[in-house]
């Protein structure tokens, strides 16, 4: 089957998140701004996703819904297929997506005070939720190697306090594009047990991995750790269908999943039958045949949007090894944030998430999100080359 990721289709004015809230944001003209920021794409899902979510429509009514041996057994039959990693169906719960996730996690698992360990730059809503919990980030700045991210283990060592009780890994990582290697998780794994930390494994855009590349889910790359890990996955960012807010924890230990389970009935917590549905469908061999199109057509926008970025003088992005997520560099413009920001915002009216929002290091930074059709990141490159013309 051959899938279409070239053929424009029009976001403004269907509330997207990422192109209706443009102007309000970034005062940027919505007939005239690129909307690089959000994380989704502007493709439509797969086929087969649509009609499934298209016949629940038919339906007429949304019911209260059941169809949990298909959706689990979807999702068992993806992480297995695509991941080689073997779950079992009591294994998984339904949140309202994975910051839920996150947020339900911290509440059964941890303290207030407790602290709460991030490997920043990252995700900037792991930080928002810990905070908004009562819990305390600790930040241990990822080491910068070669324009590429690396652990710094005997760094973290020493600012360990006793006080930290979890840890969140971002796995592949955002937004450095990284896909952590097996010696890298094992290291996380040591780390999470020398200082009794929770580790929980947000693993989100797992599908989202470039040629050449394998993505090892943590219970592979150390299955000793798997009686303090929580896994978290979803279909959202793979399948484009975020909006759906349905995401999973995965928690094979006994204990975990029962501490788990009791508060999620204790707060009456269920998925919703769109996004059961649709996962269903969307974990399937039509699923895995439109993600192995889109990442290969990822990966021509990727390569294009890097080249540019490289002849760029001042400008720098490490080769994304996963997500569709560009982390670009912008310190040896020598520009303060305010200017170069500026640029790209006024001048080539292109909206990016800003560098600080994702913790320390991210200063000089920002977040190109190239999950467009390619005319538009031609459309991008074009304009940062001019928007940035007098350092060439
Ligand atoms: C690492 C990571 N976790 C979670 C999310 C968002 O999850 P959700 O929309 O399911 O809350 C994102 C979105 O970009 C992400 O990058």
């Amino acid at each position: 089957m051959t899938f279409d990721f070239d053929t424009p289709v029009e976001w403004r004015g269907t509330f997207s998140s990422k192109w209706d809230k443009l102007e309000r944001v970034y005062g940027i003209p919505a007939d005239e701004g690129l909307a690089m920021w959000v994380a989704d794409m502007d493709f439509r899902t797969v086929p087969a996703v649509q009609e499934r979510a298209r016949r629940l429509v038919d339906q007429g009514a949304f019911t209260y819904y059941d169809n949990g041996a298909e959706y689990i057994g979807a999702i068992t039959w993806w992480m297995q297929a695509r991941h080689g990693w073997q779950v079992e169906p009591d294994w998984v719960f339904t949140t309202a997506g994975l910051v839920n996730a996150v947020g339900l996690c911290l509440d059964t698992f941890t303290e207030k005070g407790d602290g709460v360990v991030l490997f920043t730059p990252v995700y900037h809503a792991f930080a928002r939720a810990i905070r908004a919990a009562g819990r305390e980030v600790v930040e241990c700045p990822l080491a910068r190697e070669d324009g590429q991210y690396r652990m710094d283990f005997e760094a973290w060592d020493a600012q360990m306090t006793g006080a930290e009780k979890a840890l969140i890994l971002c796995s592949p990582h955002n937004p450095g594009g990284r896909v952590w290697t097996r010696a890298e998780l094992q290291g996380v794994a040591d780390f999470a047990k020398r200082h009794d930390l929770l580790l929980i494994s947000d693993e989100i855009h797992h599908d989202l991995v470039y040629p050449g590349y394998q993505h090892i889910p943590m219970p592979l790359a150390d299955p000793s750790v798997v009686d303090r890990l929580i896994m978290l996955t979803a279909p959202s960012k793979t399948f484009n269908v975020a909006g759906l807010h349905t995401g999973h924890v995965t928690i094979a230990d006994p204990e975990l999943r029962q501490r788990f389970g009791t508060r999620l009935r204790e707060l009456s917590l269920a998925g919703n039958s769109m996004g059961q549905a649709v996962t269903a469908a969307a974990y399937s061999p039509e699923g895995a045949e439109w993600v192995d199109a889109l990442m290969h057509y990822l990966d021509g926008n990727r390569a294009l949007f890097e080249a540019t970025i490289a002849e760029i003088p001042g400008l720098s992005a490490g080769r994304m090894e996963a997500t569709y997520l560009s982390w670009v560099d912008f310190a040896g413009t020598g520009m303060e944030r305010a200017e170069f920001t500026r640029r790209v915002e006024e001048e080539a009216k292109i909206a990016t998430n800003h560098g600080p929002v994702f913790g320390t290091g991210g200063d000089s930074y920002l977040r190109f999100n190239i999950a467009t059709r390619r005319a538009l990141v031609e459309e991008a490159c074009d304009r940062l080359r001019r928007a940035f013309a007098d350092l060439q």
